[in-house]
């Protein structure tokens, strides 16, 4: 249907204009992770100061889904306060499991992936660059 026909635009859009793609040359956390299940990765990159997300970057070799993905992910958390970033992390992690999630929260181009969810086998694909985030943020030594 239109819905589809535009998500999929939507995701396409990010995986052949990435948003934030690269390096942030003096970013405060790095992340490398892998997909177990097909070796695609992402390398990420992340400023954080006083507890909001002012800069991330991301690169690294992945299916369309993955790639597009981080992009929205680096768009989505740049500005947000790291306990948004993770709250939306967490929204589209359950989106991704078919759970419950809050639908009060504006997804944005995110929303793009939702039908994802139809597609175990994809679902890793989608959330590695949030996971990546979730560890980055995770392992930061001067959270607050
Ligand atoms: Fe529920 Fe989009 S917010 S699937
Ligand atoms: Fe490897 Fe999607 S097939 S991340």
């Amino acid at each position: 249907n239109n819905l589809d026909q535009l998500y999929r635009r939507v995701i396409m859009d990010h995986y052949k204009n990435p948003r934030n793609k690269g390096e942030i040359e003096d970013g405060s956390l790095t992340i490398d992770m892998n997909n177990p299940t097909c070796g695609d990765r992402i390398h990420l990159t992340l400023n954080v100061e006083d507890g909001t997300v002012t800069d991330a970057k991301f690169d690294g070799e992945g299916c369309s889904i993955s790639m597009a993905s981080a992009s929205m992910m680096t768009q989505a958390i740049k500005g947000k306060k790291v306990e948004d970033a993770l709250k939306l992390s967490e929204t589209f992690s359950n989106m991704m499991l078919g759970k419950e999630h809050d639908d009060s929260i504006d997804m944005g181009d995110i929303e793009a992936l939702s039908g994802v969810s139809q597609f175990p086998a994809r679902i890793k694909c989608a959330t590695l660059a949030w996971k990546a985030m979730e560890k980055g943020v995770a392992s930061d030594s001067n959270p607050n």
